[in-house]
């Protein structure tokens, strides 16, 4: 089997494209079709596939699951209107390591898989890295089956079954997880990088609840509009996150009834919040459900929070990143805000990240772009450190 990096990006490139960037989500159509196509690449490579109860899907050379084995891959499935490298890029690379370090005649020492997380970025079952929180016991399965999607089929319907959680014997059977991914910011300015820590960060949904009534007929005095709540608490996250040099984004709300000329009764938003220091992030979700509280009471709303996930902070094992470095020519070493598999595999096994410059720094937009030569130096340097660790 022998395809370039071309050749594999063209296959799934029209898969899940909308008019606007792409829609993939964990276990449905278009996802689905990925899968399939993940199938088949490992079945071209000899590579049989298993799947560890949870959906995330892995295709071994050199035996299966037996001791410690090296992971790589990454994700299939977008947020909403999604680029295509976030998530692709690192499973594409890791089937063309494999190609790369078998035409060079190498016969692995320990067992390799190249992995597919299922709904890494949450955007079906709101819950991030479902797929590796599920393989390291972050969560227990029945509460993992019963998060629901949009249109209420729970993550174990989807499934088909309740998911298996944690893998037995995680430690022992997992030696490493070498993730690829396309940089998500504007650090990197080099075709490879290699990542030091993930900032922490979570989700919290607000539930602003006031009185719906007529637009046109309730005074002014007399409403209790928990749209002005809600617009008053994400500004106030945008301040506080300024001031705090940390981040905060407002980007999904729901409102009720969501009609033009009635007050709504229901405004519900969520709040994603991040920065370099967990200190830092408690110190600013904490003032902005302040705020909220404060301003509810003003205009006669209620409100109430809830933390919807937590990712730790991550730092990933210093020596092995300095190892990555030095054998990819001293290649940079960067932190990144953005959330992965590899930073909930880190809590357990030793993980790294290889980072693919990315020419404008956008990401979780359809504008998302590598430079084709970029992801070829990334599937070598992949290739490299693959060698260097089987
Ligand atoms: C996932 O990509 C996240 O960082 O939100
Ligand atoms: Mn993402
Ligand atoms: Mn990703
Ligand atoms: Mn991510």
């Amino acid at each position: 089997m022998s395809a370039t990096f071309a050749e594999l990006w063209a296959e799934i490139a029209p898969i899940g494209r909308v008019a606007n960037g792409y829609e993939r989500y964990a276990l449905q159509e278009p996802e689905l079709v990925l899968r399939d196509w993940f199938r088949n690449q490992a079945a071209r490579r000899d590579m049989p596939v298993t799947d560890d109860g949870n959906g995330n899907l892995f295709a071994w050379w050199g035996g299966q699951w037996g001791h410690d084995a090296v992971l790589t891959g990454s994700h299939f499935d977008s947020v909403p209107h999604g680029g295509g490298y976030d998530g692709p890029l690192g499973i594409v690379s890791g089937f063309l390591a494999v190609d790369e370090l078998r035409r060079r005649g190498h016969v692995p020492r320990r067992p390799i898989a190249v992995v597919a997380f299922v709904d890494e970025e949450g955007g079906r079952f709101g819950l991030p890295c479902l797929g590796s929180r599920l393989l390291t016991g972050a969560i227990e399965p029945e509460t993992a089956a019963a998060l629901t999607d949009r249109e209420g089929v729970t993550f174990g319907e989807a499934l088909g079954t309740t998911p298996a959680g944690r893998l037995p014997g995680l430690t022992s059977r997992i030696g490493a997880l070498i993730e690829l991914h396309i940089e998500q910011g504007r650090a990197l300015e080099v075709p490879v990088g290699v990542a030091s820590a993930i900032w922490p960060h979570g989700r919290w949904r607000f539930d602003f609840t006031g009185h719906g009534d007529h637009a046109g007929t309730t005074r002014m005095a007399d409403r209790r509009d928990p749209m002005l709540t809600f617009a008053y608490t994400v500004l106030a996250a945008n301040k506080e996150a300024r001031l705090a040099g940390a981040h905060a984004t407002v980007a999904r709300v729901e409102v009720e009834p969501n009609a033009t000329n009635a007050i709504p009764s229901l405004v519900r938003g969520w709040l994603d919040a991040r920065a370099a220091e967990t200190n830092t992030l408690d110190g600013l979700v904490e003032a902005v459900i302040k705020r909220a509280y404060d301003r509810a009471a003003r205009d006669g709303v209620e409100v109430s929070v809830t933390n919807e996930s937590f990712s730790q902070e991550v730092s990933f094992e210093t020596s092995l990143a300095a190892r990555i470095s030095e054998l990819l020519g001293h290649a940079p070493i960067l932190p990144t805000g953005a959330g992965h598999d590899a930073g909930v595999l880190s809590a357990h096994v030793p993980t790294a990240m290889l980072f693919v410059r990315n020419p404008t720094g956008v990401s979780h937009s359809p504008a998302e772009h590598a430079e084709e030569a970029d992801c070829v130096e990334g599937i070598q340097a992949l290739a490299r450190v693959l060698l260097d660790l089987t």
